[in-house]
């Protein structure tokens, strides 16, 4: 939720950091702050809002000098958004500042201890009181470090965090650790770039290596040393981040939302490239093939998950009963792990989430495999800590996702569930044939999005002519039920629209009463079973004054009797239609966000990835 990024090496780190919090800034955006070690000290500057405030209270000092600091951008958590409880904390002996991601729950006892102890705290946050135990046992003269003391004092602490550690005494070192939030080492050429994310290193380096839970990391001029919190030694695994500099750059859009939307095409074929055999029907997905004799013999698929990747999932339910055939439910992780989840034996667990590292989804596939449940994964991010948990997945392959509000990923999350949905079907009871004919219309998808991106402009009209009005419905059925949900959470995150999405029908039994004079509502009307039901509510509506925004198929000229505006895409499949229809939702409220003068890429209040439950 919040982002990290620490430097070791010999440039200036002053604006290595600066720089690696503004590709990180999306993570977090309430407050930032740095500290630099240099030959004269510590000096921690922060600043509440954006990177660019701590970017002018740096200027206003004249810069800080040194070539070890750390730096984080914060989403607060714990104590309100102010100067005190923005990162780095400090200790009040030795010279010690941290950055923190994640939660210390056990802070309020360990802090009367350490308050016992004669601390003086300046902060509300957890991230201080850990601060101060690892000050409190810190003891150089006594062979503890702070290498030993960031040991010492994790094996105190319950909880989450991705921590950075530097200490005036040490100027040559750089402490880092992790246990359930991400981090990551770069290793450059004499210098290491320390981030909760990879998009703050590739600009320096592609060699890295992802802390596992319990890791800590010794970094000096000299290299490395990684142990786990009681010092028994680990060797990371090195590997190549695969990501180029121009995926995670704007690129000529305007914002990271609107060029991830219209990357879709490109996306989505990368996430299909390689995977399907068209000529024998199936489905080719590497990442299943070890437990594939499991998989198909799977009995009950539960697939788990918060916000779009939940609206993913909903629509894998359909796709899991409709094309293979097996039981399957979509809930929300937090509800499913706090209830008592009943997991018979042959229950498969889907945990579907673009940064894979969402705390609640997390939590949900541990409940799941602590009863009997095989883990699968359907994650983005390469490596990170849902992915290291499942047994087995697929990755969506889309590129990194920098819009706080998901798009691309969740085409890519619908994309891999049906592909999923397909190799399982293929292998208990499709034919070649059949198989082969779906196969045709999946490998179409990238130029069809490509061809409902064609109306853009026409959607930014629709937005134009609807985007001051504060209430909205969007309604559908079937597989896009779920993209109807996706399409209000899209106008919610980012134009702060009030937006409900529900199931065409669910309508007359109470959300009708709110339909009044010129209330827009979108109704996803594309060619399929429920076509003429969804035409019915559709004249529910208008004849109560509402205004109806139909998303429908290319060539139904008969809707525009119904709708004031009508948004096309190409004819496909009932299944795949989803991947289609969600295009011009996420067009309008892009286009919504733009016109109300809202911060697209970074909406208030919200985190791109929520790693805290
Ligand atoms: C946050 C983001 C959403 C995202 C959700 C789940 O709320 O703002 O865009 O859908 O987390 O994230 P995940 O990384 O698990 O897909």
């Amino acid at each position: 939720m919040c982002g990290i990024v620490a430097y070791l090496g010999s440039k200036p780190a002053q604006n290595l950091l600066l720089e690696g919090l503004k590709r990180l800034e999306y993570r977090g955006y309430d407050s930032a702050g740095l500290a630099v070690v240099d030959r004269s000290g510590l000096r921690v500057i922060k600043a509440v809002g954006r990177v660019s405030n701590l970017e002018d209270a740096l200027e206003d000092l004249g810069g800080l000098q040194g070539s070890l600091g750390i730096a984080h951008t914060r989403w607060a958590t714990h104590g309100g958004v102010t100067e005190s409880n923005a990162h780095p904390h400090r200790d009040d002996r030795h010279g010690i500042a941290i950055v923190h991601n994640g939660i210390i729950e056990n802070y309020a006892a360990i802090k009367t201890y350490l308050e016992d102890k004669g601390h003086t705290f300046t902060s509300q946050t957890d991230t201080e009181v850990l601060a101060m135990l690892i000050s409190e046992l810190y003891a150089p003269a006594e062979g503890v470090d702070l290498f030993a003391a960031v040991q010492a004092a994790l094996k105190e602490v319950t909880g989450a965090y991705a921590i950075a550690v530097v200490c005036e005494k040490e100027p040559n070192t750089l402490v880092v650790a992790r246990k359930g939030s991400p981090l990551m080492v770069g290793i450059g050429n004499n210098e290491f770039i320390v981030a909760s994310d990879a998009s703050a290193i590739v600009a320096h380096t592609t060699q890295a290596f992802a802390l596992d839970d319990y890791n800590v990391v010794r970094i000096t001029h000299d290299g490395f040393k990684t142990a786990d919190i009681n010092n028994v030694p680990v060797t990371p695994k090195i590997m190549q981040l695969e990501f180029e500099l121009q995926e995670i750059e704007l690129g000529g859009y305007a914002h990271f939302m609107q060029k991830e939307i219209h990357e879709q095409p490109k996306s989505l074929a990368n996430c299909l490239r390689g995977r399907i055999d068209r000529r024998d029907g199936k489905i080719i997905l590497g990442g299943l093939a070890p437990l594939a004799k499991d998989l198909t013999r799977a009995r009950r698929i539960i697939l788990t998950a918060q916000g779009t990747a939940l609206h993913a999932a909903m629509i894998g339910e359909y796709l899991f009963e409709d094309l293979a055939k097996v039981p399957a439910v979509a809930e929300y992780a937090s509800e499913f792990r706090y209830r008592n989840p009943i997991v018979e034996e042959g229950s498969v667990v889907v945990a579907v989430s673009q940064s894979g590292e969402t705390a609640d989804t997390l939590a949900a596939l541990s409940e799941a495999k602590e009863r009997g449940a095989i883990a699968l994964g359907v994650i983005n991010v390469v490596g990170s800590s849902i992915a290291r948990e499942t047994d087995a997945g697929v990755y969506l392959r889309v590129g990194p996702e920098i819009g706080v509000a998901s798009t691309k990923a969740f085409t890519g999350q619908v994309a891999a569930l049906t592909m999923i949905a397909l190799f399982l079907g293929r292998r208990r009871f499709t034919s070649a044939d059949q198989t082969a004919d779906l196969l045709a219309h999946l490998e179409a998808v990238p130029d069809k999005i490509a061809r409902a991106l064609e109306h853009d402009a026409l959607v930014r009209k629709v937005a134009e002519r609807y985007c001051e009005r504060e209430n909205w419905l969007f309604l559908g059925r079937g597989y896009n039920y779920p993209t109807a949900l996706e399409g209000a959470l899209k106008l919610k995150e980012i134009s702060y629209i009030h937006a409900e999405g529900m199931p065409a029908a669910e309508m007359k039994h109470g959300p009708i009463a709110l339909i009044n004079e010129g209330m827009p509502a979108v109704f996803i009307a594309n060619k399929g079973r429920q076509y003429d039901k969804v035409m019915s509510n559709i004249q529910e509506v208008k004849s109560r004054g509402g205004h109806i925004i139909a998303v429908a198929t290319e060539g139904d000229t008969d809707i525009t009797k119904y709708a004031q505006d009508v948004l096309y895409i190409p004819d496909i499949p009932e299944p795949l239609s989803p991947l289609l229809t969600v295009i011009p939702l996420q067009l309008l409220a892009y286009h919504a966000a733009v016109l109300r003068g809202h911060d697209v890429d970074k909406p208030r209040n919200l985190a791109k990835s929520v790693t805290v439950e």
